[in-house]
């Protein structure tokens, strides 16, 4: 079956990879169509001897649900399979699979990231408040300037390169095999946070990258109660993520795991549902009077949409849709997100409903209103993820709560 699934389309393997694993130890005896949750924290075989071949892994097994777990290595396999990676790990949540694969990519290098400046907040805190502290330097390039970035990777020799596939919230998207290819080049690892696009729009390790990282809690998990994060390796860094996992033990709890694993189960139906209403959305909204910009990466006009249309395939360009409303201040803003009846007024994106955050007091709170505004994220500044909703619901939502 392994084997099988290697060469079927995403789709499928969305619904079969690491599910049905036979037990070496049980041959012959039932097996569930659908991983079960695991929640044992150690396991035990009929002899010491063999005990002692797992720990010392001369054979396959589970000892440590902190060294690995059954549920969590079926989702693991799963995501392995949809990334073309070597390896994968099932984390608490995103940012810990961002963590986790930073340490990794640094492991034997330079302890220098070259960053995208336009990136999670989190991730930007992580550079700047955890790593930096203990030493990493951070350095941050328009990742969309593919002349910046190529000296400044010449210039500072970073040990990894970390970009988003689609910024957030303003959409820009970098030309990331080309980075890949200065990075190897250069030395460096290419470190991908692929949340926005999932492995349905971009499979970053095909494009050159090193690491991919997932906030699972988004797109792949979907229903929007599942935290997790999934961080998915080249053979060069497998060890070093399986490794580090042992040490300080990132992972995900079963239960968690079970749910991300049976969303991802329909991640390539929703995310097609979600693309193509988000589309609808855009094109509706571009011709609303009150709307004075849309950020979308289908629009022809798109800064980046040479590297869109190389990278991404046609009619899959993500569910977020960014939109200025005009003259909007705040109160205007909170007025219109508050006759929202549909769309759901939340801090997070890619479940089935859709969601409307307002960077102002959210993602961007922190950030001093004049730096804001030069970064274009204005006061009537919102960002929509569409969700599986029927597409006239959804603007007929945002109709009436732009009619203020
Ligand atoms: C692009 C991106 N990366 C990482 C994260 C962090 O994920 P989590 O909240 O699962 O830790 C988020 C969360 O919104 C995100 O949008």
């Amino acid at each position: 079956m392994e084997a099988e699934v290697a060469i079927m389309k995403i789709e499928t393997k969305a619904v079969h990879a690491g599910d049905r694993k036979v037990d070496p130890n049980r041959p012959g005896a039932f097996i569930p169509v659908t991983t079960p949750v695991h929640t044992a924290v150690s396991f035990v075989y009929e002899s010491t001897a063999q005990l002692d071949r797992v720990l010392g892994r001369e054979e396959e097994g589970y000892c440590y649900s902190r060294y690995d777990n059954p549920t969590n290595s079926a989702l693991e396999e799963l995501m392995t399979t949809l990334e073309g990676g070597a390896g994968a790990l099932a984390c608490s949540s995103g940012m810990m699979a961002l963590h986790t694969a930073l340490l990794a990519a640094l492991a034997d290098r330079k302890k220098t990231v070259l960053a995208a400046s336009a990136l999670y907040g989190a991730t930007f805190s992580l550079l700047t408040k955890v790593l930096e502290p203990l030493g990493v330097q951070a350095e941050f390039v328009d990742i969309c300037d593919l002349e910046a970035v190529k000296s400044k990777i010449d210039s500072l020799k970073p040990g990894c390169v970390l970009m988003e596939t689609m910024s957030n919230p303003l959409l820009r998207v970098g030309q990331m095999d080309r980075i890949a290819e200065m990075s190897r080049a250069a030395g460096a690892a290419l470190l991908v946070d692929n949340t926005f696009a999932t492995p349905l729009l971009v499979r970053p390790l095909e494009l050159g990258a090193n690491l991919v990282v997932h906030s699972s809690t988004k797109f792949l998990s979907g229903h929007g109660d599942a935290l997790g994060g999934i961080l998915v390796a080249d053979s060069q860094h497998v060890d070093a993520i399986r490794s580090l996992c042992r040490i300080f033990g990132p992972v995900l709890g079963p239960f968690e795991s079970y749910l991300t694993m049976r969303g991802i189960k329909t991640f390539a139906l929703r995310m097609e549902r979600q693309c193509a209403n988000a589309c609808r959305v855009a094109s509706w909204l571009a011709s609303h009077p009150r709307i004075q910009r849309v950020h979308y990466l289908a629009d022809p006009e798109h800064p980046d949409a040479a590297a869109i249309r190389r990278l991404l395939p046609q009619g899959l360009y993500g569910a977020i849709v960014s939109f200025e409303i005009k003259d909007a201040r705040r109160e205007d803003v909170f007025r219109f997100m508050d006759r929202l009846n549909v769309v759901v007024r939340g801090t997070s994106l890619g479940d089935v409903h859709s969601l409307l955050l307002y960077p102002v007091i959210s993602s961007h709170r922190d950030i001093a209103p004049k730096q804001r505004e030069r970064m274009g994220i204005h006061d009537g500044f919102v960002r929509l993820c569409t969700g599986i909703e029927a597409a006239e619901d959804i603007i007929a939502d945002l109709e009436q709560a732009l009619a203020l």
